[in-house]
C-alpha cells in the first residue's frame, strides 16, 4: 500500500470531483464542513470565463481550502495567467481538464479532445508551472472513441510527464466517446476499467496517480488504494455527503468524533445568513444538502421541506431549521 509517509501530495488521497454546476462554492463550503481532509475541487471555469467574464469566477471562501481549481483551456499563456491568479487568491492546486466531451468544450478545442494532443496538453502543463509553484494536474480518460488501446494511454502520460513535467493525474477510468453521446451518458455507458488505470501507476511509479469513475464507498476507495495514490469520488459525494463524514478518519486515519449531519447542517447558519444578507438565494446553497440524510429516517421529509420551501421568495435559514426538525423530532 502507498503510505502517506512518500505521498508528494497527501490531501489528494481523497478528493472530490470537479462537477459543472454541483460542486460551486457554496457545495464545497458545505463539503468542508463534513470532512477536514478531503480535497475539494472547483467546477470547470474556463479560462475565457476568467479573463473576459463579468462575474468574479474564482471567488471563494478561505473556509473551502484546500481547494483546487480546475481549468478549461488549451492556450497555454491564458491557462498561465488563470493559474497565477488563482495561486496568488490562494489556490491549492491548478488542474486542467482533459477528460470533459461535450459539444461544447471540444468546439473550444479543450477537454477529452485534448487526449488527441499530448504534445499541445504538456505545453499547457509546462506553461501553468512555469508560472507557480503549486502543483498542476491533469485530469483525463482512459481513452477517447477507437483510440482506447493501452499504449495510446501511455503515451498520452509520456508525453504529458515528460515535456509538460507534469507529475500528477487522475484517471476517470472509462473512455469518452467524442460525438454521438451526451456528457450523462459517456459518464455511464463506456465501460469501466480499474487495472488499466492502475497499469498506469505500476508503469509510471514516480508518478502520483488517481483514480476516478463509479466509486460509492470508502471500501472501494480503500481497495484502490492498495494500487494508485488517490481516489476522487463524483456523484456518489454529491448525492450522498453524508458518506464524508467518514473520510477524516477511515481514509486519512485521523482519530476524533464523526461529524454528525444534524450538527452540520447548524454549523451551515451562519454562513447562509451572511450569503442571504450578501443576495444569495437560499435554494442556492440548500439544494446542496438534500441527500444529507440518505438511509436515515426523516430524510425524505427533510428533502421534500427543503425542495419545496427553499426556493420561495423570502425563504430563509427558518427554511432549514423546520427541516432539520423533521429529521431530529426536536425544534432547534
Ligand atoms: C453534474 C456533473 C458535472 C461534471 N462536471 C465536470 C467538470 O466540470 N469537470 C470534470 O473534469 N468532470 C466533470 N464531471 C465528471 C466528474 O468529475 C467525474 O469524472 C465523473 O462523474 C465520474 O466520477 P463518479 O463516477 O464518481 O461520479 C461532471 C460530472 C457530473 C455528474
Amino acid at each position: 500500500m502507498n503510505s502517506d509517509k512518500t505521498h508528494p501530495y497527501p490531501m489528494q488521497r481523497f478528493s472530490v470531483a470537479p462537477m459543472l454546476d454541483w460542486t460551486d462554492r457554496h457545495c464545497r463550503y458545505f463539503h468542508r464542513l463534513l470532512s477536514g481532509q478531503t480535497l475539494l475541487y472547483t467546477e470547470m471555469i474556463t479560462t475565457g470565463a476568467i479573463l473576459f467574464g463579468k462575474g468574479d469566477y474564482l471567488a471563494y471562501s478561505q473556509e473551502e481550502q484546500p481547494v483546487a481549481l480546475q481549468l478549461g483551456g488549451s492556450d497555454p499563456q491564458a491557462l498561465a495567467e488563470c493559474a497565477r491568479r488563482a495561486e496568488a487568491l490562494g489556490y491549492s492546486e491548478i488542474n486542467l481538464n482533459a477528460g470533459c466531451p461535450s459539444d461544447r468544450v471540444q468546439n473550444g478545442r479543450f477537454g477529452a479532445c485534448l487526449m488527441a494532443e499530448p504534445e499541445l496538453v504538456a505545453d499547457c502543463v509546462k506553461a501553468m508551472k512555469d508560472a507557480v509553484s503549486i502543483p498542476v494536474t491533469v485530469k483525463t480518460r482512459i481513452g477517447i472513441d477507437d483510440s482506447d488501446s493501452y499504449e495510446f494511454l501511455q503515451r498520452f502520460i509520456t508525453v504529458v510527464s515528460e515535456q509538460g513535467d507534469c507529475d500528477n493525474f487522475t484517471l476517470h477510468a472509462r473512455k469518452a466517446w467524442l460525438s454521438g453521446l451526451s456528457p450523462k451518458e459517456n459518464r455511464e455507458i463506456p465501460p469501466l476499467d480499474y487495472p488499466r488505470v492502475y497499469q498506469v501507476k505500476q508503469e509510471f511509479p514516480h508518478l502520483t496517480i488517481a483514480i476516478n469513475g463509479g466509486i460509492k464507498t470508502l471500501e472501494q476507495a480503500k481497495e484502490h488504494l492498495q494500487y494508485v495514490d488517490g481516489v476522487m469520488m463524483g456523484r456518489e459525494a454529491y448525492q450522498n455527503p453524508g458518506i464524508l463524514a467518514q473520510v477524516d478518519r477511515e481514509l486519512f486515519g485521523i482519530e476524533g468524533d464523526i461529524r454528525q449531519a444534524s450538527d452540520v447542517v447548524e454549523a451551515m447558519y451562519p454562513y447562509i445568513e451572511q450569503e442571504l444578507s450578501k443576495g444569495t438565494y437560499l435554494g442556492h446553497i440548500t439544494r446542496h444538502m438534500l441527500g444529507l440524510f440518505q438511509g436515515i429516517p426523516g430524510a425524505r421529509q427533510f428533502r421534500r421541506h427543503l425542495s419545496e420551501n427553499a426556493h420561495k421568495a423570502g425563504a430563509d435559514v427558518e427554511v432549514l431549521r423546520q427541516a432539520l426538525a423533521l429529521v431530529t423530532g426536536k425544534d432547534s
